[in-house]
């Protein structure tokens, strides 16, 4: 049976409540974390805790602190019996219940909700992209935070797949490049790696820090910017990263092949040196 935290008891996931007055159910006043534990060790997990803090401070409401959300994100994965086995974890941090209205109680109780499941991550297959059809707003205070906000990234990732395509690419209002719906976007152009700088507007990926910090261990040039659309179109190759996909190539985007539409080189050499990082121990 699945079990679920729920604000430091587990429940069985069929029956687990959070209070219909919870902000995080009524407005989005939240904030959340999928993480993936190889064989019971979280990748990341302290820049997942620290992106989950600096979102809450944004949004001006303290979280638990981020050792007793570790430790509950561990015991969710023990209480499931995945401590062997490669598992998928949710965390969700929302502002708590709270009154009718906008304005949160001054005192509000964060409500805590960690999912874990069985996750295989194996080889992702390619992805192919298209433009999504509104722009994203880098200059909103939302940008760049994981919020419990995900409109956007739904409308445009349904938009994605009824054009038959896998993911939707953000650009923003000055027309450049900013990520995937669910995904950071990198690509490769004359040897080097280009991905979208943070002020473009996309989350701060831990994945897209560990494929950098990858990249600079390979020697890579990488090249951080604001980049037009037709940048990605002429892109030798490229890929999306996130916890779940790791790195997966893209090979079609707005309907025409990346390079030679297949997944590049420079594509399976960092997806290469990110797995040796997960076997060799994890940051
Ligand atoms: C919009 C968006 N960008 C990027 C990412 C990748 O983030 P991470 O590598 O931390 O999983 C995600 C993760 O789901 C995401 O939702």
């Amino acid at each position: 049976m699945s079990l679920v935290y729920v604000n430091g008891q587990m429940q069985p996931a069929q029956s687990a409540q959070v209070s219909a007055r919870d902000r995080g159910f009524l407005l989005g006043d939240g904030l959340f974390e999928t993480l993936v534990a190889y064989r019971g060790r979280i990748l990341g997990l302290d820049q997942h805790l620290t992106r989950l803090q600096h979102g809450a401070n944004v949004l001006g409401f303290d979280p638990p602190p981020a050792a007793e959300l570790a430790a509950a994100a561990r015991h969710t994965l023990a209480a499931n019996g995945l401590q062997a086995q490669d598992a998928m974890l949710r965390l969700t941090v929302s502002r708590g219940a709270g009154p009718r209205g906008l304005l949160p109680p001054a005192q509000p109780t964060p409500t805590v909700v960690i999912t874990a499941a069985p996750w295989a991550a194996a080889a992702p297959a390619a992805q192919t992209a298209i433009s999504v059809p509104f722009r994203w707003d880098a200059a909103s205070p939302l940008a760049g935070l994981k919020t419990l906000n995900y409109l956007p990234q739904i409308l445009g990732r349904q938009a994605a797949h009824a054009a038959g395509a896998t993911e939707g690419i953000f650009l923003n209002h000055a027309g450049h490049l900013v990520e995937g719906c669910a995904s950071n976007l990198f690509w490769v152009s004359d040897g080097a790696l280009f991905t979208p700088a943070l002020a473009c507007g996309p989350l701060p990926g831990v994945t897209r820090a560990f494929v950098l910090a990858l990249a600079a261990g390979l020697q890579l040039p990488v090249v951080e910017g604001a980049f037009p659309r037709a940048q990605l179109l002429q892109a030798a190759e490229a890929f999306l990263t996130n916890s779940l996909i790791e790195l997966a190539p893209l090979t079609w985007y707005d309907g025409q092949p990346i390079g030679r539409g297949e997944p590049g080189p420079l594509t399976r050499r960092l997806q290469a040196a990110f797995r040796t990082m997960i076997t060799a121990g994890l940051p």
